[in-house]
């Protein structure tokens, strides 16, 4: 699980790794921010010709409606977790995607209008390592501002996160999920295969909690790699008052040396847990389902997408950083939307390219999963954004 280490500045785009935040360079900051709101394309119009214009009109083939969307601003990150991006495959001379491949912020913005128009209300970046793309706060600023998006979130590894907090929330950022495996410095380092410390992270976090965003903590946990840590981290996160979310180890991507081995179970994680502090069930939200600490200290999750999928309920979709429209985390592949966006399609044709495709939609790997009948061509995790 080792190889070589990598340093925070490898693989940045554009690199904002030396940790500068856009507050420390807040005449930049400032200036794109302005530049954009000058660029950016004519307000989408109220009401539309096209049929399935109405939020949250378009059902798919299943009759879920369309109603959050994951955006990854960046195929790359400063971390190499074996089980998303093993150093063999992701090495020096990994073609990452060229800047101007990916869209920029203006057609990022002028989609998530679409889908916002579509039912979309929800919004999560991510990468790879989405604080690796330059200035992303004016982003976050940019979605911020549309009408009808209620929740803006983000996905980090949180090594950058100390310096950009701060510029994130203030940008409408509402809250930031870290992914945390291991409390163990040493452990924390192998499961990266990084030299970025778990104290850099720990940092991370705290700068985001004092800069007024919720914290959510996402610990994928593997059988015999880090599951005896589960304690620490649950402890960890209820002495901060932040909410830890246990994560099946998925078989996402063609990389990841999956085996149904190492998957811990959600019921037997939760026994685990309950076991030293009892929990009482208040629910399901998205992906988790939710149990507070039956002493009043707080709650925690648990992501059961092997030991029980929820395809029925999944109103999710899928952006690249490229564009390619996603409609399943395990999807071969995806419609590319930055094709019809540069060629000149006005915003109607857009929702209907974006609403006929969720028309169509059928996906239900996870639960297809145990029945033996899926492929294997899937995408990267990395690449899609998890
Ligand atoms: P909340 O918005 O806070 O509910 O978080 P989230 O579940 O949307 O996002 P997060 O990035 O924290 O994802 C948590 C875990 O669930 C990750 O391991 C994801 O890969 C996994 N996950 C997220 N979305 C899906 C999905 O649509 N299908 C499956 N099978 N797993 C998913
Ligand atoms: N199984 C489950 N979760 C995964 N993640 C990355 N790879 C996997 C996998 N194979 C998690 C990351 C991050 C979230 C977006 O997805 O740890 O928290
Ligand atoms: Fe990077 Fe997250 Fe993948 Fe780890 S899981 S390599 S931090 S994108
Ligand atoms: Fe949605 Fe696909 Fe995940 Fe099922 S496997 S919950 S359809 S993203």
């Amino acid at each position: 699980m080792t190889g070589g280490v990598l340093t925070a500045g490898d693989n940045a785009e554009d690199a904002d790794v030396t940790g500068i935040t856009c507050a420390n360079r807040a005449r930049n900051h400032g200036c794109a921010l302005a530049q954009i709101s000058q660029q950016s394309p004519e307000p989408i119009p109220a009401t539309y010709a096209h049929p399935m214009a109405a939020p949250g009109a378009v059902r798919d083939q299943l009759s879920r409606g369309l109603r959050d969307l994951r955006i990854s601003v960046t195929d790359r990150c400063n971390f190499r977790c074996p089980y998303c991006m093993p150093r063999e495959l992701f090495g020096a001379d990994h073609a990452f995607l060229p800047r101007a491949e990916l869209l920029s912020f203006e057609e990022v913005a002028r989609l998530v209008r679409v889908f916002a128009a579509l039912g979309v209300t929800k919004i999560r970046l991510t990468g790879g390592e989405p604080l690796l793309r330059r200035d992303l706060a004016v982003l976050v600023a940019e979605i911020a501002a549309i009408p009808g998006i209620s929740d803006l979130a983000l996905t980090t590894n949180g090594s950058l996160l100390s310096a950009q907090a701060e510029a994130l929330a203030a940008a409408g950022l509402r809250r930031i999920t870290v992914s945390l495996d291991s409390l163990d410095p040493k452990l924390f380092q192998e499961l990266a295969d990084s030299r970025v410390s778990v104290q850099t992270v720990l940092e991370g976090i705290a700068a985001a909690s004092a800069a007024g965003l919720p914290v959510k903590l996402n610990t994928v946990l593997r059988k015999g790699v880090n599951d005896d840590g589960l304690l620490d981290l649950v402890d960890y996160a209820r002495a901060h008052g932040h909410t830890l979310r246990v994560i099946e180890y998925m078989d996402v991507g063609r990389t990841n040396g999956w085996v149904l081995d190492q998957v811990v179970p959600s019921a037997q994680a939760r026994a685990r847990v309950a076991a030293v502090h009892p929990l009482e069930p208040i629910g399901d939200e998205g992906t988790a389902e939710r149990w507070r600490f039956a002493d009043g200290v707080g709650e925690m999750g648990f992501v059961s997408s092997v030991s029980k999928p929820f395809c029925g309920t999944c109103t999710r979709a899928r952006l690249t950083a490229v564009g390619e429209l996603f409609t399943c985390l395990f999807a071969t592949s995806g419609t590319d939307l930055r094709a019809v966006l540069r060629s000149g399609a006005t915003d109607v044709e857009l929702l209907d390219v974006v609403g006929g495709r969720w028309a169509s939609r059928d996906d239900r790997y996870s639960e297809l999963r145990g029945l033996g009948t899926v492929g294997v061509a899937r995408a990267e995790m990395s690449y899609l954004g998890g």
